[in-house]
């Protein structure tokens, strides 16, 4: 079985491809990613090896060169994660994350259509998306699969968009499809550019914490191994044309996780309790903000049998971990385009 995973150089996806690469000997898993800056080599270290594993770099946008890798190794299943990822980068740049977002999926999912045309059996595109498409919640409520779509950044409504056309080719050509929507990672090997690894990298090198807004929004969050345990579950158990929400039952008001991660980090790195805490400032909201998300899990609890597996306490403690002990791979992310990204977005 050729199984394609999409963007596994990333952080979500390197995961997923280590997952599999392990447990899934008789798999040959081919790691199709473009490197960009989000994409890193250095994450998959201990498997690039494997007798299983091959990494193809390439493009989603490219569609000849989509459609020469599908005709070359015939892939069975497709798991597509590589996306731009991050909310505040589309605000930025919005027609870069249709560019990929959506026409990198139309493109994989033309690809599999044409490949998979006269054998539909055991063919399967999944497709890795998030709680986002659902838009905001107030005080109270959980989003379930049944959740209208209500995006409210370029980010989600590109990820809503390929969701879509996933659904519209299963409709349509009868695409074996599942879609996933999971609410926010956190873990190893996550982009700095991301709540949790930003602060973690400010708090090591005693900069300004930059709490958006007055702090008081709400994610989910879910320990990253816990995700790519969902998505091998959902990959070999779930239904056709299914959707499975994923969340870690674990909602923080932004500004209580940065309390705590202050704590921690206090801690580890034998500084006085409270001085962390005191690079805490607050800065202009980012436009559009979300105020909260928080995902109903219970039909991929019933169905599959699927719940975290780390408390949130464990998931970050290991996660701070990761970071203090893989600095030279936290220096050299953070290194070059890096520092302008982060200037032009911190500016003020
Ligand atoms: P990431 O930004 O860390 O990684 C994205 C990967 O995709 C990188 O390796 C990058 O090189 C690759 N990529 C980007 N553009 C590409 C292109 N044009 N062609 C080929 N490869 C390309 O993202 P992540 O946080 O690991 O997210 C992975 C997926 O999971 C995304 O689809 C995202 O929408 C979804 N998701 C993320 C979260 C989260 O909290 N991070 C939550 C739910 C869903
Ligand atoms: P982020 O990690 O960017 O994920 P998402 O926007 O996809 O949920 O942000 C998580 C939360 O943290 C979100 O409410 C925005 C907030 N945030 C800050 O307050 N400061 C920051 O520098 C960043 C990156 C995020």
């Amino acid at each position: 079985m050729n199984v394609l995973i999409t963007g596994g150089a990333g952080f979500i996806g390197s995961h997923v491809v280590r997952l599999f690469v392990k447990k899934y000997p008789k798999y040959r898993i081919f790691n199709l990613d473009a490197l960009t800056y989000a994409g890193n080599l250095e994450n998959l270290k201990d498997i690039e090896d494997e007798e299983n594993y091959t990494f193809l770099k390439a493009d989603i946008n490219n569609i000849e060169e989509v459609e020469g890798l599908f005709k070359k190794y015939n892939f069975d299943q497709v798991i597509h994660l590589a996306a731009e990822s991050h909310v505040d980068r589309s605000i930025h740049d919005p027609l870069s994350f249709v560019r990929t977002n959506v026409i990198g999926t139309m493109n994989l999912l033309n690809a599999a259509k044409e490949t998979w045309k006269d054998n539909l059996l055991d063919k399967l595109f999944y497709h890795i998306s998030t709680d986002e498409v659902y838009g905001t919640l107030g005080e109270t409520g959980l989003f379930t699969e049944t959740t209208s779509y209500d995006p409210n950044s370029p980010y989600s409504a590109s990820k809503a968009s390929s969701d879509h056309f996933v659904r519209a080719y299963g409709e349509t050509y009868g695409m074996p499809y599942i879609i996933s929507n999971c609410s926010n990672n956190y873990g190893p090997n996550q982009f700095p550019e991301k709540l949790i690894p930003l602060f973690i990298n400010n708090i090591v090198d005693q900069k300004p914490l930059p709490v958006y807004g007055d702090g008081n929004y709400t994610r989910d969050w879910l320990y990253v191994i816990d995700h790519a345990k969902a998505i091998d579950l959902a990959f070999h158990k779930g239904n056709n044309k299914s959707t499975y929400n994923i969340g870690g039952f674990n909602e923080w008001k932004n500004i209580d996780l940065i309390k705590v991660l202050c704590r921690i980090m206090d801690k580890k790195l034998d500084r006085s309790p409270g001085s962390s805490e005191k690079l805490i400032t607050y800065v202009k909201d980012r436009p559009g903000h979300d105020k909260r998300y928080a995902i109903d899990a219970s039909k991929i609890n019933a169905e599959l049998g699927w719940k975290p597996s780390v408390t949130f306490e464990e998931g970050l403690g290991k996660t701070v971990e990761w970071y203090l002990e893989n600095d030279v791979w936290l220096k050299n992310v953070t290194s070059g385009a890096y520092q302008q990204y982060y200037e032009k977005q911190y500016e003020d």
